[in-house]
């Protein structure tokens, strides 16, 4: 890991999907997603957009963003252990949230397991809400919240704060 210099942050390529999978067994060890998975989504170009963060030549994080009117979905967000807690996640979401609103998105949605405070803590400071809490959605059988961002509040609270 690097404290010495920004990790690069640049779109996802097919050639990455190998190093994204292997994070995210990693990371989700219950709930991965299969290779196949990360290949369908980067597929769709029309509604899917995804990152990477690089750092020497290795990829530490990732996030993809679907969007079909009116609504944005948080797909996947995650950062390699060595490279979390350190602002990287806030930026990455930024970018999220600011690609739902250039393609005119209304609302931001993801699902976050309810054991995940670190997450449901970076969301909840951008103004998401949980607006339902499904059941045994995990494996295991952990709750997933749902929660929503919509982003004329979110255009308002800037406006505020510019003002
Ligand atoms: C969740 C995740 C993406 C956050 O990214 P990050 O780079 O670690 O987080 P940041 O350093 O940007 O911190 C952003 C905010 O998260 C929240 N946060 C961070 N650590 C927290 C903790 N231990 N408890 C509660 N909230 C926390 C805070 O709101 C923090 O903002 P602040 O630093 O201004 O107080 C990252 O930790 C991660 O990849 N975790 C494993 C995979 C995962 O759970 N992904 C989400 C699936 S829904």
């Amino acid at each position: 890991m690097s404290e010495q210099h920004e990790v690069l942050l640049r779109r996802m390529q097919p050639d990455d999907l190998q190093a994204v999978h292997d994070l995210e067994q990693q990371l989700f060890p219950e709930d991965a997603w299969p290779l196949a998975g990360f290949e369908s989504e980067l597929a769709q170009r029309d509604t899917r957009t995804y990152w990477v963060y690089e750092d020497a030549g290795r990829v530490v994080g990732y996030a993809g963003l679907c969007v079909v009117l009116p609504i944005a979905d948080v797909q996947t967000i995650a950062l390699h252990p060595d490279y979390q807690g350190r602002g990287l996640g806030r930026k990455l979401l930024s970018l999220l949230v600011q690609t739902a609103g250039e393609k005119n998105a209304l609302d931001v949605m993801l699902e976050v397991r309810f054991d995940n405070p670190t997450a449901i803590g970076l969301y909840e400071s951008f103004g998401f809400t949980t607006i339902h809490r499904r059941k045994g959605y995990y494996k295991g059988g952990v709750d997933a919240l749902i929660m929503r961002l919509p982003l004329d509040a979110q255009h308002g609270q800037e406006e505020e704060r510019n003002a």
